[in-house]
């Protein structure tokens, strides 16, 4: 079931294990087409429920497009598996507050998805005037539907790794005392200050963190040379920061949960001369997870992050079933075929020091 290969079956009787309800990803973007029957898999491996992310192309901005999807990823599930897709709509300045009501009434999505324009991977088409877009926040906060926000400035000045800083000073600040009633999810969370901000304002605002911002920092991505695998946005900051989210998520604070922001691209995209964003991290997520919480000295907390909080903050019950993990060494495989290409999957063939038991 972990579709991760363990080194010895021998298990001594006293290996550390952790047994969880069953995980959500309140972040995932599964594709489309090859690529989506390619990663849906490893994602429905280790999680009950995902919130799909709308940027594909053309986005998703409309509840038809949105159920549509969530027919083709459904389809694209192993015989077998048990996963909910939660589908997001994909906000742009032309979007429509009736549609956003429509699509929340007739539970085709949870949520929009509020891409700054030119901020990531297919986000050109997304938000460039927040004021602007107040009709739509406040629909949504009268209906209790959350905006997930991902938090970088698009001003091509400001340096990339202060992006997330300034978005949340000049922009998320502002839309929040706009919006006092809305529930905001801040994505990816990189910063110790977003993490305070994300305290400040809870419990109507929460934040997702993903593997891979917990296990690297800005110096990961030139660790003896260039790491395209590495890169994503928002970019990994500094060591300080990495610190603060993994004592965000070992907090046991219900305002952080798990997001993965599995974002799989092809090999021939990643490495190239202007690699695209988006580490593909959807088959070992939980094992990274799990090996920090155990680093951190927090294993009781774990389930509250992976489980139980991203569901109440939604308003979801907690899914039935459970999943185990257990502290024997296992490992990923390299990559994933795509076709006549592959995906590279995040710290494939290393050796992990936590497993899928099942
Ligand atoms: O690194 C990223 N990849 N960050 C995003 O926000 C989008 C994502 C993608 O879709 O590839
Ligand atoms: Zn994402």
């Amino acid at each position: 079931m972990g579709m991760t290969e363990l080194f010895d079956d021998a298990a001594p009787k006293d290996v550390p294990t952790v047994t969880l309800r069953r995980p959500d990803d309140w972040h995932v973007h599964l594709r489309d087409g090859a690529m989506l029957r390619a990663v849906a898999p490893f994602t429905a491996a280790q999680f009950a429920r995902g919130i799909i992310m709308p940027n594909l192309v053309p986005p998703v901005t409309t509840v038809a497009a949105a159920a549509a999807y969530r027919e083709r990823i459904l389809a694209a599930m192993p015989a077998g598996a048990d996963f909910t897709p939660l589908m997001t709509c994909y906000l742009t300045d032309a979007t429509d507050p009736d549609e956003i009501e429509k699509g929340f009434a007739e539970k085709v999505w949870v949520a929009a998805k509020l891409y700054p324009a030119g901020a990531t991977t297919n986000s050109h088409g997304g938000v460039r005037d927040l004021v602007a877009l107040a009709p739509v926040l406040e629909r949504m906060e009268r209906i209790g539907m959350p905006a997930l926000i991902h938090g970088e400035s698009t001003d091509p000045s400001v340096d990339i790794f202060d992006r997330e800083a300034v978005f949340m000073e000049q922009s998320l600040l502002p839309l929040l005392k706009r919006h006092e009633g809305l529930k905001v999810t801040i994505e990816h969370v990189t910063t110790a200050e977003t993490v305070e901000i994300v305290r400040a304002h809870a419990p109507r605002v929460a934040g997702t963190v993903t593997p891979h911002h917990l296990v690297l920092n800005r110096t990961s991505l030139f660790q003896g040379g260039l790491r395209p695998h590495y890169y994503c946005l928002p970019v990994a900051k500094r060591e300080r920061h990495r610190l603060a989210l993994r004592a965000a998520v070992t907090s046991g604070d219900a305002c952080f949960f798990i997001g993965t922001d599995t974002a799989p691209h092809l090999r021939n995209a990643k490495e190239a001369a202007c690699g695209c964003a988006g580490v593909f991290v959807g088959a070992t997520a939980l094992q990274t997870y799990a090996q920090v919480f155990d680093e951190e000295n927090a294993l009781d907390r774990f389930e509250a992050f992976a489980s139980l909080n991203g569901a109440a903050f939604h308003g979801l019950a907690p899914n039935a079933g459970t999943i185990t993990l257990v502290r024997r060494p296992g490992r990923a495989l390299a990559a994933v075929p795509v076709e006549d290409d592959e995906v590279v999957v995040f710290r494939g063939e290393e050796p992990l020091p936590w497993s899928i038991a099942g």
